[in-house]
């Protein structure tokens, strides 16, 4: 098998509709292409990068910086390209960037209590649960675990 080649960069207008389709496949009440593009160029806060396959936006992820702290808002993969390493990188890639770039030290994070995925995947990369949010997700309602990232 032909190994593939991954590119991480900074998300730009040109992605947000790409982005908007990987939001649909992932999540039960997904961002607009206007929330999306208001993130992207309108959010004077906002950090979003993405995962390109050759052409095609294979994955994104992206925060709100809040003084020192990167509030993280997305992380997703496009399923067919899951279970790679992809999601690992482009949180890697957000961490890093927002660390040297924006000056973030800590980072936070809510996610759907039965993510198992997610929440191991943060885990990896040294998110720990800190609290939960009752009821904070709807379709269906569920607790959101609370993950920080703190510097040591
Ligand atoms: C969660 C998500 C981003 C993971 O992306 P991914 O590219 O498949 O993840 P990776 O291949 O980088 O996996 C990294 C680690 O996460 C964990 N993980 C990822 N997917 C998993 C799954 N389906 N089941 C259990 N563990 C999983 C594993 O520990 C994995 O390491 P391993 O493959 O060495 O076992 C992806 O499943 C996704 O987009 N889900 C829908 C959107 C979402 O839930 N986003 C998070 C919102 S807070």
């Amino acid at each position: 098998m032909r190994a593939q080649r991954f590119d991480i960069r900074e998300a730009v207008r040109a992605d947000a509709a790409e982005i908007a389709e990987i939001e649909k496949l992932c999540f039960s009440s997904p961002w607009s292409l206007e929330n999306i593009l208001r993130e992207i160029e309108g959010n004077a806060l906002a950090r979003y990068i993405v995962c390109a396959a050759g052409r095609r936006v294979v994955a994104y992820a992206g925060l709100w910086a809040v003084l020192n702290e990167g509030h993280i808002t997305n992380l997703a993969v496009h399923p067919d390209f899951r279970r790679r390493g992809v999601g690992a990188a482009v949180l890697e890639a957000l961490l890093e960037r927002t660390r040297r770039c924006a000056g973030l030290t800590d980072f936070t994070l809510e996610v759907r209590a039965s993510n198992d995925a997610a929440v191991r995947l943060y885990g990896l990369a040294g998110f720990r649960a800190e609290g939960r949010r009752r009821g904070y997700y709807t379709e269906p309602l569920e607790d959101a675990i609370i993950m920080w990232l703190r510097k040591e």
